[in-house]
This record gives structure tokens, sequence and C-alpha cells, in this order.
């Protein structure tokens, strides 16, 4: 098994510590940190309009990024990749678009599901506030699945979007999300239908042509890219009819004292000056993941970290319970542990006191932590570069926890 974690500085420098966060946001390999310096030293400029050659090696960068993306999720041309910031971000544009372009009105409906992050349900609720469109969810099977037969009943005539996230933060539970995309075309009704596929990068690939989804979006400080730069993929005939939600810069043709024009696809939709940085460490970051064996490899070893880790696991079931369904392993393997007789905040504390990074409360899925009464929770999130040592590490120091208190 290959050691990815020499391609990362940052446990070069920090030996000692035991990241288990991933899940928030992923280290950076030696690749993409290379990658950024050598594109700042040599070939960094601001892009469009240029007339020198420096800034014609910025763009023609800034445009491999998309063709990596492109390649990365299928879509069928690179103008309907958008950079955005981030995955909260580049939902809000849509919401916000689809608002402005009257796609969305009052009494539509949106539908979501119940595992939902913060970020595939504030927008939508901001909507209902300001122009009273409707929310409804799908719930979830008791494998944690997506539940087709309610999404079936739910998609009445007044639902206009369908909004899903790939993977849960919370369960870890992979959608099926070609079976949804089905049921979604096979009502024969004129519904967008958008993938938030910020916790699948990190670990398998998307084909966006096979699920025939509208938009997706995603973020790429989750697959080793930098924070700030974020995808957003809209389908090229829906570009065409949407009036983008923000205007400035880039997104100008021409203006005049009382009008403007507004430029062609896919500029129009990324108002003023990009995160040019941004872009090239997420090719880099794509690159990187291609260069060590594609996704495959990355499962290869995750699937390895499982097993270790469901071992160790069996010591400790009396006294802490995983989130977790054996009824279904279409999921990723990280980890949600409930207890309720110790606060896992508390835990994760002291996890932090022995240098093991983990994340301990809501993660941004109040509604779900509601449905199933749970108040806080402590996730343990395993990525590619994690060894057994660093999982050895992490139940030792876990397992007094449990015992001591
Ligand atoms: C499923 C899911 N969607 C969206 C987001 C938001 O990502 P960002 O904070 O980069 O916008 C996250 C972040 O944890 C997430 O897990």
């Amino acid at each position: 098994m290959k050691d990815f974690k020499s391609d990362f500085p940052i446990f070069r420098n920090n030996p000692w510590i035991v990241f288990f966060d991933n899940a928030a946001s992923t280290q950076k390999p030696s690749y993409v940190i290379d990658g950024i310096k050598n594109f700042m030293e040599n070939d960094y400029a601001n892009i469009h309009r240029w007339a020198y050659s420096l800034s014609e090696r910025s763009e023609s960068l800034y445009e491999k990024s998309k063709e990596k993306v492109k390649e990365f999720i299928n879509a069928s041309h690179a103008s309907e990749i958008n950079y955005t910031y981030n995955s909260t971000y580049a939902l809000n544009m849509v919401s916000l678009s689809l608002k402005r372009s009257w796609m969305l009105k009052r009494w539509d409906k949106v539908l979501l599901s119940i595992v939902e992050h913060h970020a595939n349900i504030v927008p939508w609720l901001i909507l209902k506030e300001e122009i009273w469109i409707e929310i409804d969810y799908v719930k979830v099977d008791e494998s944690f699945g997506l539940d087709l037969s309610d999404l079936k009943n739910k998609l009445t005539s007044d639902v206009k979007v369908v909004s899903l996230t790939y993977v849960s933060n919370v369960t870890w539970q992979i959608f099926d999300l070609k079976g949804a995309s089905e049921i979604i075309r096979w009502s024969g009704k004129d519904i967008m239908f958008i993938i938030d596929w910020s916790q699948a990068i990190p670990h398998f690939k998307i084909d966006v042509q096979d699920l025939d989804c509208d938009f997706l979006f995603f973020t790429g400080h989750k697959v080793m890219a930098e924070t700030w730069i974020g995808v957003l993929y809209w389908k090229r005939e829906i570009l065409k009819e949407l009036i983008p939600a923000f205007w400035w810069g880039w997104a100008i043709n021409w203006v005049k004292k009382d009008e403007f024009k507004a430029s062609g696809l896919p500029h129009r939709f990324e108002p003023g000056t990009p995160n040019i940085i941004g872009a090239v460490s997420l090719l880099k970051a794509l690159e990187y993941i291609e260069s060590i064996g594609w996704y495959e490899k990355i499962e290869e070893n995750e699937n390895m970290l499982m097993n270790h880790f469901l071992e160790k696991y069996e010591k400790i079931r009396d006294k802490v319970k995983l989130i977790w369904s054996d009824k279904s392993l279409n999921r990723v393997w990280v980890f949600t542990f409930a207890a309720d007789w110790i606060h896992p905040t508390d835990i994760a504390d002291i996890l932090a006191e022995n240098d093991i990074c983990v994340r301990a409360w809501h993660h941004c899925a109040e509604p779900f932590m509601d449905h199933c009464d749970l108040k806080t929770t402590l996730r343990a999130s395993i990525y590619l570069y994690n060894t057994k040592e660093d999982i050895d590490r992490f139940f030792e120091v876990f397992e007094r926890i449990l015992n001591e208190i």
C-alpha cells in the first residue's frame, strides 16, 4: 500500500498529529503546493483582455483547470463550468438566479432531503421568506438511503426543483441519485435537478450526463485544493435562459451611462476577477488524483482503513453507537458516533489535547439531527493519507476516555 502521507508536508511538519477532520477540509499535497508556487512565480497575471504573454499563460491555466473539471464530471462543454468561491456560494448563486429569472415563483415547491447540509437548505429558506416558495423534505429509509418511493409521492405538479446531496455528511450514505434522476425525468414534469457533490468529490467520480442533472456544485478545499474555489456546473440550455444573481466586472460586455450589455457564457456568471490561483490549485489537485492512480487508489486505501477501523470499533461498540446501518454498505468511510451519556464535544476536546483532530457538533445538518433526536455527534473522517497507526492512536485515546468517564 503506498504511503500517501509522505506526499503531504503538513505531516512532516506535525508528525505527531492524527488528522481525522477531512470531511471539513483536506490537507494539500506537495504537488498542489508546488504547483501554486510555480504558477505564482512564473505565470501569474490577471486574465481576460490580455495583450501580453504572462496574462495569456495565466488564462490558459485557468481554462485548463475548467477543462480538467469538465473531464472529471463528464460535462459536455467547458463553458458549463463556472467557478464560484465554495459550495455555499454556488447554491446561493443558483437560488438567487432562479428567483431573478422568474424560474421560481410564489408557491413553487423545492424538494430537499432531510439529511441536507445547511448550505442546501438556507438559500431556499431565504426564498421562502422573500417570495413564498414552498419547501418539503424527502425521507431517508432505515439504511439512511434516499427513500425513492417518498420522492415519487412528493413529486407533485408544483415541484420545480429537486436539490439533493450525493453523500450525507452525517450518515455518509451514498444516495441513489441515478434512481432519483430516473424518477424525476420519467415524471415528465419540468423539474430542475441539483446535486451537491461536496462530500463525494474527495471519494469518487461523477457523470453529470448519466445523472442528467441541471446543476451540480462542489467546493475545492474538500479535495486537496485551496479554500475559496468552488465549482458550479450548469447545463448549457438552462444557462442560456438564466439571469445571473450578480453582475459586474467581467460579466459585462459594455456599459453606458444608462444601460449595459451582458457578456456571453460562461463569463456572465463569474462577476469580477476570479480566484485564478484557486483555479490552478484545483487543476493541480485533480491532476494529483490522476497521478496516484485515480479514485480506485483512494478507494483501495480507504477500504483497508475502514476494515481496520471497524475491527477496532468492535471493542467499544457497547459504549458508543455509530450512526450506521449494517444493511447498506453503500457509503463513504467516515464515522459519526453518538453517545447520550457524555457530550461528544468533551470527547473532541480530550482527543485534541492528545493531538487527534476530529469534529463534534451538528455538522451543519440540524434538521437531520432533530429528526434523529440527536444534539451533538462526534465525527472521525478518514482520507487517503491516513494510516492504520492513526486509527490505533485514535482508538487508544478514545477507549481510555470512554473507560475513564
Ligand atoms: C454536504 C455539504 N454540502 C455543502 C458544504 C459546504 O461547503 P463550503 O463550506 O465549502 O461552502 C459542506 C461542507 O461541509 C458539505 O458537507
